[in-house]
């Protein structure tokens, strides 16, 4: 062997592994030989106005930077491309990132499965079944950038790290990933009673649902109808949208203590034994919060509705309640009013002095 050869032999490691040691995006797949125009998109026939520019300078620092475009677009065979008539699947495998802890290729695999079992199972981004009203993963994600604060990772924390691993690529790659599970990454209570609110509170969507079901012979849960209103109306409603991060939000209830971050994905209805908020782990859930919760307490109505079959006691309570507040309104304003005729009877004047108008004219 020439002693040109030997050394393109020890070069090339580094030449195959250089866009993995370098980190960032690096576009070997040539999709943004077009996909780097700002004006790229088109208007959808339902009026929709989507973009197909992507930014190389933000993907790069987003979760799934490390992943080649083709893993996810994996429908894509050749360059150019035909026009595209799939979605992208959440649980297909990445070709090009291995699971360290298996080494299997890396995928979503085990919260597509959770997600499968849970009420909102459904199969496919693009399905037009009346799951369509569903969410799939990237209703509730996008691809969040690593650390939004972060143009680069801190110098001080870096610079301890490469005095061992001597890469600061690797230091930074490393970083990023477990900084930003360090933090709690989480939503807040708002945002997630918004984010459930966009379907449940959708009278439109709701009744259609409710149809469907009813067509194909499935019983929804009771409250299916008046989630998100009766919720506002609870206790937890209305001091979660005064800023009260301690009340219970939706998935406080709905998703079980266990693994939270999986648990969000296997919401299950009432009527399943393993639900949170079947009646047999009420109290559980409850307690989670109200230490001294016993069975009375968990029977209190999380989502409190007036309806007359549905809770009785309310209903006549509120109409009760109507009757005395209008009764004391009347007699109030009736008071005010007998009061004024008899003072004016009286000869008291109009005039306002000294802060009230009840003066009598002067005696002398
Ligand atoms: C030669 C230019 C070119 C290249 C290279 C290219 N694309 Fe495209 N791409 C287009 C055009 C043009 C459209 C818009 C097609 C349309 O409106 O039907 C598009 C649309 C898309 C869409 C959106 C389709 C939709 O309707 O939602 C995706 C996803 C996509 N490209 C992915 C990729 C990926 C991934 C690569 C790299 C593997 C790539 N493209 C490379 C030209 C290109
Ligand atoms: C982690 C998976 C993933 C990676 C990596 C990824 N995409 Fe996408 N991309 C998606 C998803 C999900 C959508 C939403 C539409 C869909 O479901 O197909 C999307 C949509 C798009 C669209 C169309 C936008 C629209 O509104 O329909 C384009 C264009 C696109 N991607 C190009 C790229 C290019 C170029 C790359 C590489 C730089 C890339 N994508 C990397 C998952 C991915
Ligand atoms: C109804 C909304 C919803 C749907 C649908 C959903 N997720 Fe999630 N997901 C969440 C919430 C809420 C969290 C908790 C973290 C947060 O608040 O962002 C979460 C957390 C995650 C995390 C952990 C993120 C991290 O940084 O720790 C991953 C990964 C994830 N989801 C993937 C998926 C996949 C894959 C699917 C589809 C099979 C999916 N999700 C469907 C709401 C959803
Ligand atoms: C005192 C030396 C030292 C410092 C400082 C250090 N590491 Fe490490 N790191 C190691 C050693 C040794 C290993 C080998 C794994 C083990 O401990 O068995 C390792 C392993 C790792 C691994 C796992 C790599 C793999 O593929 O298995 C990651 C990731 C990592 N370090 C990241 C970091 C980051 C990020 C920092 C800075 C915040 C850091 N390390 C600081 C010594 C150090
Ligand atoms: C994209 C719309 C959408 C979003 C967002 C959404 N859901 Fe749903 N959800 C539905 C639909 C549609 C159904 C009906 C499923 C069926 O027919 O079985 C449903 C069913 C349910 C059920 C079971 C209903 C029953 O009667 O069996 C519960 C519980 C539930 N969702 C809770 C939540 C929570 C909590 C959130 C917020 C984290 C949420 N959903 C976000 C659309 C949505
Ligand atoms: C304090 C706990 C709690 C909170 C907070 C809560 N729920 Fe519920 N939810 C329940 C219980 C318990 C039931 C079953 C009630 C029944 O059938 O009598 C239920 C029933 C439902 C149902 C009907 C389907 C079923 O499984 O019976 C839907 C849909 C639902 N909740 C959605 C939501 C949404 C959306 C939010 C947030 C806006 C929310 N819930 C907040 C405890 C809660
Ligand atoms: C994530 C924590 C959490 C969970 C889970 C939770 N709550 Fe609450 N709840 C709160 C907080 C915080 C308050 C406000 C307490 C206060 O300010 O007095 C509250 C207030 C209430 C109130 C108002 C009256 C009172 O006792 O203060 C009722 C009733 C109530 N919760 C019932 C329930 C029931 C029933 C469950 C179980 C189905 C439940 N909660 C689950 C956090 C929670």
């Amino acid at each position: 062997m020439s002693n040109g050869a030997r050394y393109w032999m020890a070069l090339l490691p580094t030449l195959l592994l250089w866009p993995i040691l370098a980190g960032a995006f690096e576009d070997d797949e040539a999709c943004l030989m077009c996909h780097k125009y700002p004006k790229m998109g088109r208007i959808t026939d339902e009026g929709i106005q989507k973009s197909y520019y992507v930014v190389p300078n933000t993907f790069s620092r987003t979760v799934h930077r490390n992943v080649p475009c083709r893993d996810c677009h994996s429908y894509i065979k050749q360059l150019p491309h035909k026009p595209v008539e799939e979605g992208v699947r959440c649980d297909s495998e990445c070709h090009s990132v291995q699971n360290p802890s298996t080494g299997q290729p890396f995928s979503h695999k085990p919260i597509y499965n959770a997600f499968k079992e849970s009420v909102h199972s459904r199969e496919k981004v693009e399905d037009d079944r009346s799951d369509a009203d569903k969410p799939y993963c990237i209703t509730c994600h996008t691809n969040p950038l690593y650390n939004e604060s972060e143009e680069t990772p801190p110098k001080h924390i870096v610079d301890r790290c490469v005095v061992c691993h001597e890469d600061e690529k690797f230091a930074n790659k490393w970083y990023s990933h477990t900084s930003r599970r360090i933090r709690e990454v989480k939503r807040s209570s708002q945002e997630i009673v918004a984010l459930c609110s966009t379907c449940h509170g959708d009278e439109e969507m709701v009744t259609r649902h409710r149809k469907a079901a009813e067509k194909e012979g499935r019983e929804l849960g009771k409250k299916f109808p008046i989630a998100v209103e009766s919720y506002q109306d609870s206790f937890h409603g209305k001091v979660t949208k005064y800023g009260s991060t301690d009340a219970a939000n939706c998935l406080d209830c709905h998703a079980s203590a266990k693994n939270y971050y999986m648990s969000v994905h296997e919401l299950r209805p009432s009527s399943d034994p393993e639900s949170p908020v079947h009646k047999d782990n009420r109290v559980k859930t409850c307690k989670r919060c109200h230490e001294t919760a016993d069975a009375n307490y968990a029977a209190l109505d999380p989502h409190p509705s007036n309806n007359k079959e549905d809770n009785a006691f309310n209903h006549y309570a509120e109409l009760l309640y109507n009757i005395v507040g209008n009764v004391a309104l009347v007699g109030l304003v009736g008071m005010a009013l007998f009061e004024t005729v008899g003072r004016r009877r009286d000869g008291a004047s109009w005039r306002f002095m000294n802060g009230t108008s009840w003066r009598r004219r002067r005696r002398f």
